[in-house]
């Protein structure tokens, strides 16, 4: 297995160009489901992730171009002719994003066969929103031998959904499932990530008619027939924070070209807090630090809330600021298992269920490392970036999830890191 090693203490300094958002680009991938006639999707990033959904929607009978192979390039997905409704384990586990076809399949082709999701170990996570939601519409739910089984003979009806808490995946399965269900769907305590927005936008250009995506209230007219249409994918905000904290941490200056300050405005908010420049610019964002930061206290919460996604790589920061920061986590249970591993590089930080007292120490030293999820290795890299001397990350194949070309961005920014194969 690939490790990464870094040498801290090095400001990044020039530009760096922010990738298509996974966690848009994943829906996004999902919503060529829906119909017969090609979806052309650009500024698709270059990721494992993006990878398994490639082969879980080839393995549905998807076709798929992928002209530009890993590069950030430009896929069209063809689902005219589904072999297959089923998706297996072996593909499900991988991503836990992979329930998002349960919705689309069961919508189109009235039946849809989906393994329970594994994904990332931050908790239980469960999908019962997704399915309680697809029973409203009319489905009918079976749980098989770690199988989901929906099925709906006669087509799905629109209803009135509430949500018990905002579920970004439920929200996402639900609106393209409505889109082609009979009749108007109106979702209650909907998700409000840009997310959500973006993958509105392109349903909405293939023909679906959504009126709220991006709001707490989503309404579907269900039952058109959709198109094919091309979308370029929003540029990914937790890719954008993760750099924007990169930059702060090694008291560097960086322009995050494509970066959106309103996807940004609690993350940005925090960093001013502590002392960091951020500023709005034709092409992006600009971020610069100086000196030891102040700690500024934060919880995370579902958008437009501090988003979980960037909670360990604030984190980081907090190690070494002045002062201590309370950060607390109310969207996964579990989600602090980054912290030891921190503690192995110096930081003072104490966990007691969903908060972390972080007293801020002079510097991190450099250790051998090992990343447990996608965020928490993103942390790593950034703890390493600001600590005194050598650090080896090992299990780094959790970054390539999420953060496209990560070690080539940073060298390019002046990091001195590398990737050691194995
Ligand atoms: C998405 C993101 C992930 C991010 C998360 C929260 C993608 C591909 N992934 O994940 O990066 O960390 O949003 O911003 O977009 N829940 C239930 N029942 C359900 C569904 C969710 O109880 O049926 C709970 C979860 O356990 C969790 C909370 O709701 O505590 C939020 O989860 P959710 O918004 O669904 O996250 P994902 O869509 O899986």
């Amino acid at each position: 297995m690939d490790k990464i090693r870094i040498l801290g203490g090095r400001p990044l300094h020039g530009e760096v160009e922010i990738s298509g958002a996974k966690n848009a680009a994943l829906p996004l991938m999902v919503a060529s489901l829906l119909t017969d006639a090609p979806l052309t999707l650009s500024r698709v990033p270059g990721l494992a992730d993006i990878d398994t959904m490639a082969r879980l929607l080839a393995e549905l009978g998807v076709d798929i171009e992928m002209p530009e192979k890993n590069g950030g390039g430009t896929l069209t997905l063809n689902a005219a002719a589904l072999t297959s409704t089923v998706a297996p384990y072996e593909l499900v586990r991988r991503m836990r994003a992979s329930i998002l076809v349960l919705g689309p399949l069961v919508a189109r082709f009235r039946e849809a066969t989906v393994s329970l999701p594994g994904g990332c170990a931050i908790g239980t996570r469960p999908v019962d929103l997704h399915l309680a939601g697809l029973e409203r519409l009319g489905a009918r739910i079976v749980l098989e031998d770690g199988y989901i089984h929906a099925s709906a003979p006669g087509g799905l009806k629109g209803a009135e959904i509430h949500l018990a808490t905002p579920s970004v995946g439920a929200t996402e399965n639900l609106m393209m499932a409505a889109t082609l269900a009979d009749g108007e769907t109106v979702l209650h305590n909907a998700a409000r990530e840009p997310e959500i927005a973006d993958l509105a936008l392109c349903l909405g250009a293939m023909g679906a008619d959504i009126a709220g995506a991006g709001s707490d209230c989503v309404r579907i007219q269900g039952g058109a027939s959709l198109s094919g249409t091309h979308h370029r994918i929003m540029a990914d905000r937790i890719e954008a924070g993760t750099y924007a904290i990169a930059a702060a941490i090694t008291g560097g200056k960086v322009v995050l070209s494509g970066a959106r300050a309103e996807h940004l405005a609690a993350p940005i908010d925090c960093l001013r807090q502590a002392g960091v420049t951020v500023e709005e610019r034709n092409t992006g964002l600009f971020v610069a630090a100086n000196g030891r930061l102040g700690a500024v206290n934060l919880t995370t919460h579902p958008y437009p809330g501090f988003p979980t996604d960037l909670q360990a790589q604030i984190m980081v920061l907090m190690t070494v600021a002045k002062g201590s920061s309370l950060i607390g986590e109310t969207v996964f249970e579990n989600r602090f298992m980054h912290v030891p591993e921190l503690a192995r590089m110096g930081a003072d930080i104490s966990v007691s269920g969903g908060n972390a007292l972080v007293r801020g120490v002079e510097r991190l030293r450099g250790a051998p490392v090992m990343a447990t999820d996608l965020r928490a290795s993103s942390c790593l890299v950034l703890a390493g970036l600001a600590a005194e001397g050598e650090t080896v990350i090992s299990r780094v194949y959790h970054l390539g999830r999420g953060y496209e070309r990560i070690e080539k961005k940073l060298a390019a920014l002046g990091a001195d890191i590398e990737r050691i194969a194995s």
